[in-house]
This record gives structure tokens, C-alpha cells and sequence, in this order.
């Protein structure tokens, strides 16, 4: 039975929510990232009124500790901004991504890439738009921030890898692509991670 991430603002019923919002303005858009731990209780804190807050069916900790499936309502995640949330114990970054951004994954050389893999190994079929990665740079383990580095994907701020948006590895340390977690869509707008 998955854990269930909801967007609407109302808790639901017994249990309670963690979230944490940050955002990074740019010039042209603002990015809000979105922290969602599924082990913590209690709304953390907020910072934009586009997410007043995050709901969510919180297990115990014996059932996450187990690795519960997450399933993450994507509705309102507008195009051009990404949402993390925990699986886990682990970052998991949920990017929806615009034309542009997938235009820049598609039109790589894969062969020149140090972990070559086309942007369409990564992406569910007909669902381009959404891309859901581990946030553990592959280097030594740090979290890579979003719309960072040369090409706007993830930069690792520890040792400098650069991610693109395809959350593969581009330059930097790191040796591999940032690994894709299991997951599975459910309908257009939800998905479930686990
Ligand atoms: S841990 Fe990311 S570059 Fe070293």
C-alpha cells in the first residue's frame, strides 16, 4: 500500500505532513523546490504561497524504514520547476521538465557522454516531460542542487559535477548518471516511487 502525497493543503485525517519549500529565483522564472520527508511530522516550514502546503498519509517509521512506496500527486507541479521528495531515506528528485530542457536532453551525442544513455532510457515512454532521478551524486554521495551548472540540470557543490537534464553525468568527478529509482505511473498525474 503506497504512501500518499497530496498537494490540496487539508491533512488528512490522523496523520500529518512534513514539508519544507525552497526556491531559487532566476530572471526569467522562479524554481521552487520542494522538500517532502516522509518520515517527519508537522509542516516544517513555507516559503511560497503557489504551495501553501504539503499533505501527505504518513506511515510509521517501521513502515518507511521498510521502504514504503510513495505515491506523489505531480498535478500541480508546473512545467519548469521539480519537487524532492524521500524514499527511502533517499532524495528523489521529480522534474517537470520543459520543452526546451527535453530538447537539450535529446540532442546530446551519446557517444561522447561518459555514461552513455539516451535521455529516452530515462524517461518513462510518452511521458518526456517528467523526469524522476536519485539526488545522490554518484561521486561520493553528496545531493546535487537543481537547475544548477552549465547545462541547468544538477550541480554537486561538493566536488563540482555537472549534471544535465537528463541527470546525466557531464562533467565533474562523478562516474555514472544519477541513478533512476523504481517507480511506475498511475494515472497522468500521480506516480509511485518504490
Ligand atoms: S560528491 Fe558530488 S562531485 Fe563529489
Amino acid at each position: 500500500m503506497p504512501v500518499r502525497l497530496g498537494w490540496s493543503g487539508k491533512s488528512e485525517k490522523d496523520r500529518s505532513v512534513a514539508a519544507t519549500h525552497e526556491h531559487a529565483e532566476t530572471q526569467a522564472t522562479r524554481r521552487d523546490f520542494i522538500y517532502i520527508a516522509t518520515g517527519a511530522v508537522g509542516v516544517v516550514g513555507t516559503t511560497a504561497a503557489l504551495w501553501p502546503f504539503v499533505s501527505q498519509l504518513a506511515p510509521d517509521q517501521a513502515t518507511l524504514a521498510a521502504g514504503a512506496p510513495v505515491e506523489v500527486d505531480i498535478a500541480p507541479i508546473p512545467v519548469g520547476q521539480e519537487i524532492k521528495i524521500f524514499w527511502r531515506g533517499k532524495p528523489i528528485y521529480i522534474r517537470h521538465r520543459t520543452p526546451e530542457e527535453i530538447k537539450a536532453a535529446e540532442d546530446v551525442d551519446v557517444a561522447s557522454l561518459k555514461d552513455p544513455q539516451p535521455d529516452s532510457d530515462r524517461v518513462k515512454p510518452g511521458k518526456a516531460e517528467w523526469l524522476v532521478i536519485t539526488g545522490i551524486c554518484t561521486h561520493l554521495g553528496c545531493v546535487p542542487l537543481g537547475y544548477q551548472g552549465e547545462y541547468k540540470g544538477w550541480f554537486c557543490p561538493c566536488h563540482g559535477s555537472v549534471y544535465d537534464t537528463s541527470g546525466r553525468i557531464r562533467q565533474g568527478p562523478a562516474p555514472t548518471n544519477l541513478p533512476l529509482p523504481p517507480y511506475a505511473f498511475q494515472s497522468d498525474t500521480r506516480i509511485v516511487v518504490g
